[in-house]
């Protein structure tokens, strides 16, 4: 066996181990954070069950931690006082970036986490299993311990040889993206396998797990090995090492290598994490704004090489320079090494450990300024700003670029490297709160902002609207509902988050969809992909969305769209795709008998007098919880999720 299908058959509830169909995994951890989490917590609260024996749940505060508006502290309060009357280990604000929090404090060899966020593969770099799933899902995984998920292909990728000097972990992962694109892994998940793995790290595996999710794998996963047991061992967490791998003659559905010591230094330019090109070949373009951090690249050991980069020498005045630590342990440990002095002299400005500019909270750049990140992702207005010229780098480039105003191939500045060692002992600072004894008399204090999500009924068998919107392929959540301080603040606010509904790309959108009584979204291939928010999904639920017709979707905004009562339906022809207009008047008719058959559903477009059908890629589960209205109401319903 292959580590991957070890781990899920040690885990496995019900289902096989074959490609695609669907398998009930038991949760051993849970993981939150403010945005995608506080729905998940108003969920749980919804579903009236206690968090389920045996389960370590972990909330954190990462994303809105500025506490720019009031929401923001008022939804850290209601985070705060669930996580104490519910049972969950508790982040508050400004203790770093949950999924390197969690792989400092909690994730372990052999585990399965589920996480309310995409990233949460990131704790596959110490052996464990990580997925990431939409906030309803992650509710009904608090009160039961158990996931559903469709069985990935599992693609072994041996790695060989060594990486060379001024080349990074970063660096590995946008190869890999390079070669595979942003929508390879939609029903795959990455396994590491080779001799190369050794030479890897855990805050560099880290790295390539976490920015695993841009290629759309389900999860991504390295051996529990000596560098695992080491990195424990920094933790003072030894006793949750156990050895893990793959069996010597493991097979694989897919097998790829990928020899490190020919990998370059890669950059992401502007637009997906996928359009990645040679440093060498953008070298020379002026920069203004340089940052280092996020969950991709916030480890000690980049922040370190960075500041060692600088030491001694200052940023030109024209690019403003910014690190983020990804933990407050990071932060404390460059501060006694002296390299957190070396950033400050330098010009660099420290953000508290946190989400930040990633997710447009702050340090948004001028429209069309070059602004190069260390960051997973680089949608198109994720900075907080349409318009915006996102690259995407490794630490080595940003700092090399940061010093010479330019984009610049870190090479040029000399043959070696600073070179890096990570601290044998990683401070304890208590930074997170384990839940009280007494958690009864514990009062959840709930931000007056907070409004109820409405009920969403049962799917009708005959759907009738125009189709509000037509877009082209690849659209990501932070098209759907924009990356932006409002966002956060909006997202226990459902009204709220139907009036953000596409405001960036159509900011017609949301009273269109509320005069046309609701309607049809229609898309290209990968609808939904990035973000697990499924603000995505209640924002044009709210606005009376109950279809989306696309040429294929993301796995985590496909689950998304069904949990939330909202049919994803696939084109049988792409050439129908072609022909649809804006304001067309649509009929679907015997939907549920269609649903329970799996035959294609056929579309009557009453403005053109055509037909086309489409099809629908679903489990027969899935079917129950669309006819049900969704997820919570199967779930509360059924009770099969009570087992
Ligand atoms: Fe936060 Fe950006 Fe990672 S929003 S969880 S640092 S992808």
């Amino acid at each position: 066996m292959n580590l991957t299908h070890k781990l899920i058959a040690g885990h496995l509830l019900d289902g096989e181990l074959s490609p695609n169909s669907e398998i009930v995994l038991r949760v051993d951890q849970i993981l939150t954070e403010d945005a995608t989490g506080l729905t998940a917590h108003l969920q749980f609260e919804a579903l009236g069950l206690p968090l389920a024996p045996g389960l370590q749940a972990v909330s954190l505060v990462d994303h809105g931690t500025l506490q720019a508006r009031p929401e923001n502290a008022a939804d850290h309060h209601y985070l705060r006082t669930m996580a104490a009357r519910h049972g969950f280990y508790y982040s508050p604000p400004g203790n770093g970036i949950c999924h390197l929090l969690f792989l400092a404090h909690f994730a372990r060899p052999g585990a399965l986490l589920v996480g309310a966020d995409s990233h949460t593969p990131t704790a596959g770099a110490v052996g464990s299993l990580g997925i990431g799933a939409g906030g309803v899902e992650v509710a009904v995984a608090m009160g039961t311990a158990r996931y559903h998920v469709r069985m990935p292909a599992i693609v072994g990728i041996e790695l060989s040889g060594e990486l060379r000097p001024w080349v990074s972990a970063k660096d590995v992962i946008l190869e890999l993206l390079r070669r595979l694109g942003t929508r390879w892994g939609v029903g795959r998940a990455a396994e590491f396998t080779g001799p190369g793995v050794a030479t890897l790290s855990v805050p560099e595996r880290a790295t390539i797990t976490s920015v695993g999710a841009e290629l759309e794998v389900t999860t991504s996963i390295f051996p529990a090995d000596e560098q695992v047991r080491r990195y424990l061992v920094a933790q003072g967490r030894e006793a949750d090492f156990c050895p893990l791998g793959p069996d010597p003659d493991a097979t694989y559905d897919e097998q790829m290598r990928l020899d490190l010591s020919t990998i370059e230094p890669l950059i992401a330019l502007p637009g997906s994490p996928g359009n990645v090109v040679p440093v060498r070949e953008v070298a020379g373009t002026p920069v203004d704004q340089v940052i280092v951090g996020s969950c991709t690249n916030g480890s000690y050991e980049d922040m370190a090489l960075v500041a060692r980069m600088l030491r001694g020498q200052h940023v030109p005045p024209h690019v403003t320079m910014a690190v983020t630590p990804g933990t407050r342990q990071v932060y404390h440990v460059l501060s006694t090494s002296g390299e957190l002095s070396d950033l400050i002299a330098a010009g660099a400005r420290i953000l508290e450990p946190c989400c930040g500019p990633c997710i447009g909270m702050d340090l948004q750049p001028p429209k069309g300024a070059v602004s190069l990140r260390t960051y997973p992702r680089n949608f198109p207005g994720r900075s907080g700003v349409l318009g915006d010229q996102v690259y995407l780098c490794s630490p080595a480039v940003a700092a090399a670029s940061a010093l010479t105003g330019v984009i610049t191939d870190p090479r040029d500045l000399g043959d070696t490297p600073p070179r890096i060692e990570p601290p044998p002992r990683y401070p304890d600072l208590r930074e997170i709160t384990p839940p009280p004894a007494d958690r009864a008399t514990v009062e959840i204090i709930r931000g007056s902002h907070h409004t109820p999500l409405p009920a969403v009924t049962p799917l009708p068998d005959r759907l009738q609207g125009r189709v509000l919107i037509v877009l082209g392929d690849d659209i990501t959540t932070d098209h759907i509902m924009p990356a932006k301080p409002e966002t956060i603040a909006a997202c226990a606010n459902v009204t709220a988050m139907g009036n953000l509904t596409f405001s960036r790309i159509d900011p017609g959108f949301p009273a269109r969809a509320r005069e046309w009584s609701g309607g049809f979204i229609v898309a290209g291939h990968n609808y939904g992909l990035g973000s697990s928010r499924e603000h995505a999904v209640q924002g044009p639920l709210v606005l009376g969305l109950r279809a989306v017709i696309a040429k294929s979707y993301a796995r985590i905004h496909q689950a998304n769209l069904v949990n939330f009562g909202i049919l994803p339906l696939i084109f049988a022809d792409h050439a129908a795709y072609d022909k649809i207009r804006v304001g067309d008047e649509w009929e679907i008719i015997g939907l549920h008998e269609r649903l329970r058959t799996g035959h294609p559903v056929s579309i009557r477009n009453q403005t053109q007098d055509i037909t086309f059908d489409v099809t629908c890629d679903l489990t027969s589960r899935q079917v129950q919880i669309l006819l049900a209205g969704g997820l919570l109401n199967y779930a509360r319903d059924k009770g099969d999720e009570h087992e």
